[in-house]
């Protein structure tokens, strides 16, 4: 054969395929979430995400610290509050003492360096799991909206750097970011959940912070995963109401419409490889039939490689062991 183009070429060893390598993964591309209960050395493994925990403050603070020393930027908090603090309106969201503002205070004092970011939706604190307030089995918007921007306030009080809306709730991006200018917060980013999906990939999500929905599903907020032109009417949306980052969630199942949003914004764009991504790749890695490492880094590099400027994902702290 007498070929012009053999593309074996560049894939002959290790260097020159380092060489052409399109996509390279730093430790700065990471988030790391965070699950934070009340109490103190607590670490309790979530029983669906072997090999992740529940964290009390204390532990937590020490784990922020390593992961700070592992070159990693942020993290993103969810805390899981005490069933007798619930209620329907999320009123313990807004605690200037509440687990998530203590949590926060004590990081950023902590690791004043680490990028903390902070979940803002109400399902935590919601007796019936769901991310808004419920009237007559409905989650109504603009109420929700109202709480979800005095969460903010509240975080951005006790610190946050960003805030990350994971409601779904129409016009809270324009609201959150009107609260944080008329409160003076005029550094605090809006990370947006601007396409997230319905998807059954959370349920581990779910069991960590005991917040499954008590009735019907999340399919009246979060979007069908059917569509994907709704994922840029969203993510559009929410840039022209004042996000800094938008995000699109679950990733692996997604790496299409995370392209297609790389393709039409000008902003840095985020994905989540949620839970459920997690316990598959954990799952399969127990039983043998994968090889956990290999899984997960060419699952991130397939994100990274999609358009995510960002992950969010619980093998953060396992991607810089396999970089180095
Ligand atoms: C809650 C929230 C969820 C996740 C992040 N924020 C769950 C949900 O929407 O039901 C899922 C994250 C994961 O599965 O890792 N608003």
């Amino acid at each position: 054969m007498h070929l012009q183009q053999r593309g074996r070429i560049l894939r002959q060893s290790p260097a020159i395929r380092s060489l052409v390598a399109e996509t390279i993964i730093t430790p700065s591309d990471f988030i790391a979430p965070l699950f934070i209960v009340e109490g103190s050395s607590v670490k309790e493994e979530i029983s669906s995400m072997p090999g992740y925990f529940r964290y009390s403050l204390d532990n937590t603070i020490e784990e922020v610290k390593h992961l700070w020393s592992l070159g990693l930027k942020a993290v993103l908090l969810f805390i899981k509050c005490d069933d007798n603090l619930k209620d329907n309106k999320g009123i313990e969201a807004l605690n200037s003492n509440g687990l998530m503002q203590r949590s926060i205070k004590a990081i950023k004092n902590a690791v004043p360096e680490m990028c903390v970011m902070t979940d803002i939706a109400l399902d935590p604190f919601s007796t019936f799991g769901h991310d808004g307030i419920v009237e007559n089995n409905q989650i109504v918007n603009d109420p929700t909206v109202e709480v979800l921007a005095a969460m903010s306030v509240s975080h951005a009080e006790a610190g946050a750097d960003i805030v990350a809306p994971s409601d779904m709730m129409d016009g809270r991006i324009g609201a959150i970011r009107k609260a944080l200018e008329q409160n003076n917060f005029i550094n605090t980013g809006i990370l947006s959940y601007s396409a997230k999906y319905a998807s059954c990939f959370y349920g581990p999500f779910r069991d960590a912070l005991d917040s499954a929905p008590g009735f019907g599903d999340k399919k009246t907020y979060q979007m069908d995963f059917a569509n994907r032109k709704e994922a840029i009417k969203e993510t559009l949306l929410d840039l022209e109401e004042g996000a800094d980052i938008v995000m699109v969630k679950p990733a692996l199942s997604y790496l299409d419409i995370i392209r297609e949003v790389k393709n039409v914004v000008n902003v840095p764009v985020a994905a989540y490889q949620v839970s459920g991504e997690y316990a598959m790749i954990k799952a399969a890695a127990e039983k043998g039939w994968l090889n956990e490492e290999k899984a997960i880094f060419e699952t991130i590099s397939s994100i990274k490689r999609a358009g995510a400027d960002l992950i969010a994902t619980y093998f953060a702290k396992d991607i810089i062991k396999i970089l180095q």
